[in-house]
């Protein structure tokens, strides 16, 4: 509790005079000042509809030589308002919305039968960019599940059937027999999808793009989905 707490206060501390923290009250070291380009983001700039300006913002993080520029936190909760926070990867976005897969018997997979809504987050460092999304979740089609669970490779689609998403396990060995014994009985190119392995998407009713500036003096605008499926934008302070 003690260093959990230090930690956090040198968060908001060390940032602003690393100088007035004793030494070794935290594991935090300060954080360096880098230089960033300054990439205003005007409401003239932006796509009336969030999902063009989202693509956008998605192509140049995809030229921005990211790892997995489709990385995204995805938060849930419980119907009584617990909530919880993973990454997943995006696979596909249209205008139906954003879509990703799972096993749907996981603690997300759980909350979100309990409570279908969800927030997404992406942040894509380099660009000094978030962009948080809102809204209620659907299931994928069996149909587009299946064929999206045929491209994936051999070793994941045998790990689908070999990890209870989010369930105990007594070791890593035995995780391992799992596999192996899936392996044996579903050889390659004959994995069919398991029952409980799926997608959702995520249909917005809300979306946010964040610019970092200089100064702490941040560009961002809130889209939210009017009745008749156009957007409102209002710029928010920082
Ligand atoms: C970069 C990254 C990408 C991930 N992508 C997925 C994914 O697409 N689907 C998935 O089920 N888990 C993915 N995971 C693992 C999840 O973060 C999480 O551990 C898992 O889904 C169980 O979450 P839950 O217990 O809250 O349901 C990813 C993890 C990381 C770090």
């Amino acid at each position: 509790m003690g260093t959990c707490l230090q930690s956090a206060l040198a968060l908001g501390i060390l940032e602003e005079s690393a100088e007035t923290l004793e030494e070794g009250t935290s594991v935090l070291k300060p954080l360096h000042r880098w230089e960033h380009e300054d990439r205003p983001l005007r409401r003239r700039d932006l796509a009336e509809d969030p999902l063009e300006q989202f693509l956008r913002w998605y192509r140049e993080a995809e030229e921005a030589n990211l790892r997995y520029p489709n990385a995204m936190a995805v938060a849930t909760a419980t119907a009584d308002g617990k909530p919880s926070v993973r990454m997943v990867l995006l696979r596909q976005v249209d205008e139906r919305g954003f879509v990703f897969y799972t096993n749907l018997e996981s603690r997300k997979g759980r909350e979100i039968a309990e409570n279908p809504r969800a927030a997404l987050l992406f942040y894509w460092e380099p660009l000094e960019r978030q962009v948080r999304i809102e809204g209620r979740v659907e299931l994928v089609s069996p149909e587009e599940a299946g064929e999206y669970f045929a491209t994936r490779p051999y070793g994941s689609q045998v790990s689908a059937w070999a990890s209870q998403q989010s369930e105990p396990i007594a070791s890593r060995a035995e995780l391992e027999r799992r596999h192996e014994e899936f392996a044996a009985r579903y050889p390659e190119g004959a994995v069919p999808r398991p029952p409980y392995w799926g997608g959702y998407r995520v249909v917005p009713d809300a979306y946010e793009f964040w610019q970092g500036r200089a100064d702490r003096l941040h560009d961002r605008f809130r889209y939210e989905r009017r009745p008749d499926g156009s957007w409102t934008i209002v710029r928010l302070q920082p």
